[in-house]
């Protein structure tokens, strides 16, 4: 038996939502071909696309079906086929995309033994290999879909939000690798009550807009006055990207991820475009080589 899928990149904290908020895009990600062997153990087959590494316990999708089958309890064998779109570092789940899919397709095959929420334990391992810290902000929305919240890391409650029909994302991706590790040791471990209750006042708003799908509360909630100040300086021509989706109707734009991308949200799939073509003027000044998509959520 074998299986072929779709593993979506992802854009996690939303702003406001530094490691709990997610969204994941519909037309952004990587190929996984996953296969029943009858030999068992985890085996990394093929990787196109990008230089990873294929020993299982080094490989993210590796570490994040041998913690599903470790739960399943049965030894069976399944091989991992992996075309990378989604470039390492980007800011778009990467590595949330192979251990999502992995863990997605492994269930699959062996006729669901879980549901899409108890997975996610399983790619967090992905994550914590991948970055130093097991985040479900990426992977959460990979196998869920739509938005999602980590309402709580311990013990572990991920919601599943309400998705707006019009929204439409704008990634760019400019070609330098932020990693992940890298962009975690620029935040300070403290937060100060003010900016605590400006960032969960938003939160709230983001949740609260999501549901009733106003999309100007969308866009007064995306605000991040905690982790942006301190990533932005990390990722060329930020502000003037903001400055220049916000001015052109989008409803708002912040740091993908851990970044390097940025992401802008907009009403509508022609907003999206047009900011699109903006931001690609922006960087077209820089001389760094970059990519940019728009996806519906
Ligand atoms: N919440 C994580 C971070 C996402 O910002 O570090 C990494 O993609």
């Amino acid at each position: 038996k074998s299986l072929k899928i779709f593993a979506p990149a992802t854009v996690a904290n939303l702003s406001c939502g530094f490691d709990v908020l997610g969204c994941c895009l519909d037309t952004v990600g990587d190929e996984m071909v996953i296969s029943l062997s009858s030999t068992p153990g985890v085996k990394i087959t093929k990787i196109v696309g990008a230089t990873l590494p294929f020993e299982t316990h080094k490989n993210v999708a590796g570490v994040a079906t041998e913690a599903l089958l470790k739960e399943y309890g049965k030894n069976i064998g399944i091989e991992i086929e992996i075309y990378k779109k989604i470039k390492a570092g980007s800011g778009i789940g990467s590595s949330a995309a192979s251990s999502a899919g992995a863990v997605w397709a492994v269930n699959h095959l062996l006729d669901s033994p879980f549901t899409p929420n108890q997975l996610i334990p399983f790619a967090m391992e992905g994550e914590k290999l991948a970055s130093g810290n097991a985040h479900a902000d990426n992977v959460a929305p990979a196998l869920l879909g739509g938005f999602t919240l980590v309402r709580s890391y311990s013990p572990l409650d991920v919601i599943k939000l309400h998705t707006p029909k019009d929204l439409f994302m704008t990634v760019i991706h400019p070609q330098i690798e932020v990693k992940t590790s890298d962009s975690r040791s620029v935040i300070k471990n403290k937060v100060s009550l003010q900016k605590a209750i400006h960032q969960w006042g938003n939160v709230g708003g983001l949740v609260a807009g999501l549901y009733t799908e106003d999309y100007q509360l969308i866009g007064r909630s995306l605000e991040d006055v905690i982790i942006e100040p301190l990533r932005s300086i990390l990722i060329p021509e930020f502000d003037t990207v903001k400055t220049t989706a916000l001015k052109n109707g989008a409803l708002g734009c912040g740091i993908s991820g851990s970044g390097p991308s940025i992401f802008a949200l907009s009403r509508g799939n022609q907003n999206a475009i047009v900011i699109a073509e903006h931001i690609k003027k922006i960087y077209d000044t820089t001389g760094i080589d970059f990519d940019i998509h728009v996806s519906k959520i």
